[in-house]
């Protein structure tokens, strides 16, 4: 496609810069298209539309019907109209050059809206603008640099904890650290004291939104034991929150957003310049905390995983982290090319978002044809990621793909996540969505998954006992069961040393 992207250092919308491309002209703004057809529409049960299909193997099915149908394709849930849009081309009109005319809709709303609010993830709109605006010094460069330290700290800890030989759920691990790393960014020195508050909520969230508990399907309202917890967890929660948030404001927040220490600190300074009511402010507390959790830890879980079932690889990063100073910061991973591929060539092959959704506000023309305001759009990472077209061998684990071994090494951007683009259409990868929604928490994952997988690497080899790893479509991709690898010391510097740095990479 011969397309080529730069990406701004202040992280608000790294899609808008991209320069023209030369589109399929089906795909332009063609608000007086002759009459387009309507997307193929491919039988489901009546009633129930295609439930079946998408219950037993939601991820199964995205990737047959997008092979099967193209571009974008209908089915039907319970008579709602749906259409599942994987022409990249399509996907970046809907995110990026047509976004005024989306919004995310109901679905997300019907799902969240008792957990999220009126916070970042689900406002439309202006509501939305302020926030996000008022929001985003918190996932600046500098400020995501300052919490390099726990997420080097925590992963440190962890390795510690594990003996040579030891197996362990990574799955379980990744899940424990990214809370403890996310727990310590949004409330900083606070955290220790409202730890267990915290926690509770975040494992009652986990359990309310498990798919294989058939009452997750329950409206939140209604009394289960389950919901009985969540919803007097998740109101301890919000009252933590508050107390918090009058302490600091009693010890002198700092006045301007990109002065705080902590997540906590740039919404309460936001709050006070009147950019959201304190409802609002305690909205993004909790999802920012749940928006970045389990995501962070479904990245982390699959990029340890991928990397204890390729040790050629795995190798190939062990010397690289080897060669730090000491454990990583912020600033080295640009040193780091194959850290770097091996993160986002798991974000590819698993991604945490496997679908996420859109409305048109307005009827709409995408890959050629008419689609009506008001149906939903489900954009797949899941299926685009694993497309063929774009990928080739795409359900194999194979990081050199986004390496190109120049006179000076490898290279791999650390700014973005993917390759430089251009042999494929830049929305054949899109782990973080895109356009002005784009996930916020970006810049903070990379570094995160990246600090974690080379502090551990530093330390330890990894081997996989699970053999055969499935994952489901639950509210994001989770693995199927334990995600089990067994922890080696790290080898004695001959292990990995010249004989290893010989064997061809790619070569197991
Ligand atoms: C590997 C980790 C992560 C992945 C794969 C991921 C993925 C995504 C995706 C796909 C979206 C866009 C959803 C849409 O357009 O409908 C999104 C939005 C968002 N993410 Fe993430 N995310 C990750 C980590 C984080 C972290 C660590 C945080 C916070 C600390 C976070 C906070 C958010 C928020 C607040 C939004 C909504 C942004 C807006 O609408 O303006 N995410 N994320």
């Amino acid at each position: 496609m011969g397309q080529t992207t730069t990406r701004s250092d202040d992280d608000s919308n790294p899609s808008t810069e991209r320069t023209a491309d030369g589109a399929d002209p089906s795909t332009k703004r063609t608000a007086d298209d002759a009459d387009p057809p309507r997307p193929p529409a491919p039988g489901g049960l009546p009633l129930l539309g295609n439930v079946y299909e998408l219950a037993s193997d939601a991820l199964g099915f995205y990737e047959r019907r997008a092979a099967t149908h193209g571009g974008v394709v209908r089915y039907d849930v319970f008579g709602t109209e749906s259409y599942l849009v994987t022409d990249p081309e399509a996907i970046r009109r809907i995110l990026v050059d047509d976004h005024d005319r989306y919004e995310k809709g109901a679905m997300p709303r019907d799902q969240l809206g008792g957990l999220l609010g009126d916070g970042l993830f689900l406002a439309e709109g202006d509501d939305w603008r302020e926030q996000r605006t008022a929001i985003r010094s918190a996932f600046f460069r500098e400020q995501v640099a300052e919490y390099g330290d726990p997420m080097v700290d925590h992963a440190r800890r962890a390795a510690a904890s594990w003996d040579d030989g030891d197996v362990v759920d990574v799955h379980a691990a990744a899940t424990d650290y990214a809370f403890d790393v996310l727990a310590e960014s949004l409330l900083g020195s606070d955290v220790e004291r409202e730890r267990e508050t915290v926690r509770a909520a975040a494992e009652s969230v986990t359990e309310r939104f498990d798919t294989r508990r058939l009452t997750s399907f329950l409206p939140a309202w209604v009394p289960t034991p389950t919901n009985r917890r969540y919803r007097r967890r998740l109101a301890a929660l919000r009252s933590t929150i508050r107390d918090l948030v009058a302490e600091r404001r009693a010890a002198g927040a700092p006045a301007n957003p990109g002065e705080a220490d902590d997540l906590l600190g740039t919404l309460v300074a936001a709050a006070d310049l009147g950019a959201m009511d304190d409802d609002r402010l305690v909205d993004n507390a909790v999802t920012f905390l749940f928006a970045g959790h389990e995501t962070s830890a479904l990245g982390l879980t699959y990029t340890l995983y991928c990397l204890a079932d390729r040790p050629a690889f795995q190798r190939r990063v062990r010397r690289e982290v080897a060669a730090l100073d000491g454990d990583p910061a912020p600033a080295d991973l640009r040193e780091c090319p194959a850290l770097t591929a091996a993160v986002d060539e798991a974000l590819r092959l698993y991604p945490p978002v496997h679908s996420f959704f859109r409305e048109p506000t307005e009827p709409v023309t995408l890959g050629g044809h008419r689609v009506p305001a008001g149906v939903v759009l489900t954009l797949s990472p899941w299926a685009v990621h694993r497309d063929d077209r774009w990928w080739d061998d795409p359900t194999t684990y194979r990081p050199e793909r986004w390496l190109r071994d120049g006179a000076a090494g490898a290279v791999h951007g650390d700014d973005a996540p993917g390759p430089a683009v251009g042999e494929r259409p830049e929305y054949a990868y899109f782990p973080f969505g895109g356009g002005p929604r784009h996930c916020i928490g970006m810049r903070f994952a990379r570094q995160e998954l990246r600090l974690a997988t080379a502090t551990v690497l530093r330390r330890l080899r990894l081997e996989p006992v699970t053999t055969d790893l499935s994952v489901r479509a639950s509210a994001n991709t989770r693995p199927a069961g334990p995600v089990r690898v067994r922890v080696r010391d790290r080898p004695a510097e001959a292990d990995d040393g010249p004989a290893a740095a010989r064997s061809p990479v790619g070569g197991e």
